[in-house]
């Protein structure tokens, strides 16, 4: 049986959140820039936090706080994915740590592939470990995009020393074939190559059958680690946890000899959130929350076709982020700032994902299917004026 999709908050009570969705803007903006939900929390998730409180159980994150064990659970359940829990550690979130492994698997000055347009911290992210961006953008399909595996190749073999992919893909929300990730493997295991795969969006494809880059091949195994979360999928990203995960004994070895203040960063709230998350307790929800999502992606479809014609989207794999081409309609390289300022919506701006972005914005649709009427409709009554 199909589950029965998740219902957004009232925007009366989402306004009375104090997260950057909803305090970046005045309240005539509808906000649908940042990686935020607009649900309420899994059952499980607000069990877990409401004891916390109540006990003023807000000290530090003890030393085996239930992530691996979760996370293995979780990942055996959602992706048939058997991982190691010997491999598995934790930090404050998805950035830090990319950047943590970044600065021990690259030299001050190594290039470090990264496939644009992508999400805006990459960039920062490998330069803050001492690495420098070589740009390999996706590569566009008749139906979407993929990885240029020519184009990461050429870098390799030009002596970039990682490839930081993003796999589920923003904000195309591309889950790349199974295919593109063994040859990606490949190609780093012959140059001696390691790479860091950020999986957050994984939880989130849409039946498009997701492949956890480590789970791609004997190969990716060896030259990759992976970075992920829950923060994303059950929207906990102020509370402070991801998950690091070796792909091989090696990697393992590498993760549990970060300093050890890679892993005091991490919340215990969000340690406690996680572990809720990833439980089999929260699969009803998440099965929910994908139902809703997937009505809203194909929602969008419709709203774009019958108010911006000239917009393109392709319908994302994976996820709650649409990437539309809207140059068609004239409003120059950064629309977002001119629908935010003439339309009163708050779209993200292409541009911050690199080059390709310009003429994009991203739209964030884990709202409720009248809020994204509305948005749509705004910028439908800017072309018409
Ligand atoms: C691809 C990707 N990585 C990382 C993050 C942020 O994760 P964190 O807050 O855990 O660093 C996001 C947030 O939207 C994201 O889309």
């Amino acid at each position: 049986m199909s589950a029965v999709p998740l219902q957004a908050l009232p925007l009366d009570e989402l306004r009375q959140r104090s997260s950057t969705k909803w305090r970046k803007y005045s309240d005539d903006v509808l906000p649908f820039f940042v990686a935020e939900m607009d649900y309420a929390l899994a059952p499980a998730i607000t069990r877990s936090l409401l004891r916390a409180v109540e006990l003023g159980d807000t000290g530090y994150t003890p030393p085996e706080p239930g992530v691996r064990e979760a996370f293995v659970g979780f990942a055996a359940r959602r992706f048939g994915w058997e991982v190691d829990p010997q491999s598995v550690f934790w930090t404050g979130d998805v950035m830090m740590g990319v950047v943590e492994i970044l600065r021990v698997v690259t030299e001050p000055g190594d290039r470090v592939v990264v496939t644009t347009p992508v999400y805006p911290p990459f960039f920062d992210t490998v330069e803050e470990a001492g690495a420098v961006v070589e740009r390999v953008p996706l590569a566009r399909t008749g139906t979407g995009w993929e990885l240029d595996l020519v184009g990461i190749e050429a870098a390799l073999e030009g002596g970039a020393r990682a490839v930081l992919l993003c796999n589920p893909h923003n904000p195309t929300g591309t889950v790349h074939s199974r295919a593109s990730l063994e040859a990606l493997a490949e190609l780093a295991a012959a140059f001696g190559a390691v790479v860091v795969s950020d999986e957050i969006h994984g939880p989130l494809a849409h039946g498009t059958r997701y492949t956890p880059f480590l789970a791609a091949s004997e190969s990716a195994a060896r030259v990759g680690y992976a970075v992920t979360s829950a923060s994303k999928t059950f929207n906990l990203a102020g509370l402070k946890c991801a998950v690091m995960i070796g792909g091989g004994p090696q990697q393992a070895q590498l993760l549990r000899a970060l300093p050890c203040e890679v892993e005091w960063r991490t919340g215990l709230f969000g340690a406690m959130a996680n572990v809720a998350a990833f439980s089999a307790e929260s699969d009803a929800w998440l099965d929910s929350l994908l139902a809703a999502l997937d009505q809203n992606r194909r929602l969008l479809a419709d709203l774009l076709a019958e108010h911006l014609p000239r917009a393109e989207y392709r319908l994302p794999d994976a996820g709650f982020l649409a990437w539309v081409d809207v140059s068609a309609y004239g409003w120059g390289d950064n629309p977002a700032t001119v629908l935010r300022r003439r339309a009163r919506v708050a779209f993200h701006h292409g541009p911050l994902f690199g080059e390709e972005g310009k003429g994009f914005v991203r739209i964030n649709f884990a709202c409720s299917p009248d809020v994204l009427r509305e948005g749509i409709e705004r910028v439908a009554a800017l072309v018409e004026s």
